[in-house]
């Protein structure tokens, strides 16, 4: 497999953290080119500091880490401690980062990154809300064209929502945004809840990642416990879903997801359904497809993925 360039755009948290651990430990398919922040599950400046906790505890200190926009385009921004932790990555008891935050606006990083590249080599992540994402292509639309394809976290159609009963977290949090991405005309992936809440992580699984006996390995598993207190409350399910690194285990592997490409619009005006991704996953309308909507995961798989590259940190 070729190494594709990637910007992981992210709010960590703890899943994204973990997705973050799995692009640094897969170098053969990941070029990380840079690591750009947004304010989603805590405030900017936890996610900047989180990103470069989870980087120095990767051992990986020379990856530029950005700090990007601290709220929604055009709304308050709505945090998840409540899931999360105050700190947006309780759990673990790790060092507070010495590495430097990059130079430079994460926004202007990811219209250069792409004017830099030949068209169609990189790659978008976004694991967080679509601020940072959303701002790069009002400022610069030629971008569009070059972006080799967008792989997202976000929305969900038969599981409906996770911060309302329509709305999935990252769509919700800055759903004009959102809906820019996918107007934007790049080819777009999209890992929604339909697909996160089939990868819960069960003790077995957990398990894998703590006896892989490393820090990383150790902080994983510490990590996953602390968020799935919540989600074990809420669900009622086996264990928390682990949302963000479906999509990085995406680019390694794709085949451990089965979807439809399907037009997928975001709502924007309803106060009662704002944020939900309006899925024509059976073809009801005549609006032409602009994204990959996943639905299943080969969760065996998935977990086994994450767990052979977690150990090669
Ligand atoms: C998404 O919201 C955040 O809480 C997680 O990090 C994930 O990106 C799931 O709805
Ligand atoms: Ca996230």
């Amino acid at each position: 497999m070729t190494q594709r360039k990637i910007i992981i755009d992210t709010d960590p948290g703890q899943d994204d953290a973990v997705a973050i651990l799995v692009a640094l430990a897969s170098p053969d398919e990941i070029d990380v080119l840079g690591i750009t922040c947004v304010a989603g599950n805590v405030p900017l400046d936890l996610t900047t500091r989180n990103a470069r906790i989870v980087c120095e505890l990767a051992g990986k200190r020379d990856v530029k880490v950005f700090a990007g926009c601290d709220r929604p385009l055009g709304r308050d921004l709505v945090t998840a401690e409540h899931v999360h932790g105050k700190t947006g990555l309780d759990g673990p008891d790790l060092p507070e980062p010495t590495m430097p935050v990059a130079d430079g606006q994460a926004v202007d990083f990811i219209i250069d990154c792409l004017r830099e590249h030949a068209p169609g080599t990189v790659t978008l992540c976004p694991l967080g809300p679509l601020t940072n994402i959303a701002t790069a292509l009002q400022k610069a639309p030629d971008i569009a064209k070059r972006i080799a394809k967008i792989v997202l976290m976000g929305g969900g159609y038969f599981e409906g929502g996770n911060i309302t009963p329509a709305a999935e977290f990252n769509i919700y949090v800055d759903p004009e945004a959102a809906d820019i991405v996918f107007k934007c005309g790049a080819p777009i992936v999209v890992m929604p809840l339909d697909v996160t809440h089939k990868a819960l992580v069960t003790k077995n699984r957990n398990d894998a990642f703590r006896d892989i006996g490393s820090p990383v390995g150790i902080a994983v598993a510490q990590m996953t416990e602390f968020f799935e207190r919540f989600d074990k409350e809420k669900y009622g399910s086996d264990g928390a879903p682990l949302h963000d690194p479906c999509v990085i285990a995406y680019l390694i592997q794709p085949d451990l997801f089965k979807g439809r490409h399907i037009n997928v619009e975001i709502e924007t005006d309803s106060e009662l359904t704002m944020g939900m991704t309006v899925a024509d996953w059976w073809g009801v309308t005549d609006r032409p497809p602009n994204a990959t909507f996943m639905k299943e995961i080969n969760a065996d798989g998935f977990f086994d993925l994450l767990t052979v590259r977690l150990a090669r940190l």
